[in-house]
């Protein structure tokens, strides 16, 4: 049989994972990157068919959710960015395979940002944060392979369509 994401362990981990989310938020960080990490090490856990994107742009495939948490696999083809965006949400992710540019913003307004920070993520990468950084960022694959990375947000999936508050322009440093 193919391992599915609804196998016991996955259920397991991410149901655990959901009923920390009352937790302080230092807690509940350290619990979603423990998860994050353990599941990134284990990929054979998760339904494979989850794993693919379907067309050109940016797939959010659901792996789990509650009123608590929503987890995603994102699979990103080359050349898919997001916009500059920030959180009403806890976010936490971590890539599976494939790298992915992060690129950290400062807030100049409530309409602009200015880059201040920008790394390459690889596979076995984790962050976790609270929507209170603030932490404005945009995620780019600007590689020749597509990218996949496992997304824990902290918000109910049937009641919010992402964990996108709002979105920013690019200004000039
Ligand atoms: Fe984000």
């Amino acid at each position: 049989m193919v391992p599915s994401i609804t196998s016991a362990a996955v259920e397991a981990m991410m149901s655990d994972l959901a009923g920390s989310a009352r937790r302080a938020p230092e807690a509940y960080l350290a619990a979603a990157r423990s998860t994050l990490l353990r599941i990134l090490s284990r990929p054979e856990l998760l339904d494979p068919s989850r794993l693919v994107g379907r067309g050109e742009g940016l797939s959010r495939n659901l792996l789990f959710g509650t009123e608590a948490i929503s987890v995603w696999a994102m699979v990103w083809p080359p050349g898919v960015a997001t916009p500059v965006h920030d959180h009403h949400c806890s976010c936490c992710f971590g890539l599976l395979r494939g790298a992915l540019r992060e690129t950290w913003y400062r807030p100049i307004s409530d309409t602009h940002a200015v880059a201040t920070l920008d790394a390459v993520r690889q596979p076995g990468f984790v962050a976790c944060m609270m929507p209170s950084g603030p932490n404005l960022h945009r995620i780019a694959n600007d590689g020749p392979e597509a990218a996949v990375s496992i997304h824990v947000y902290g918000y109910d999936h049937r009641v919010q369509a992402s964990s996108i508050h709002r979105t920013y322009e690019i200004a000039e440093g």
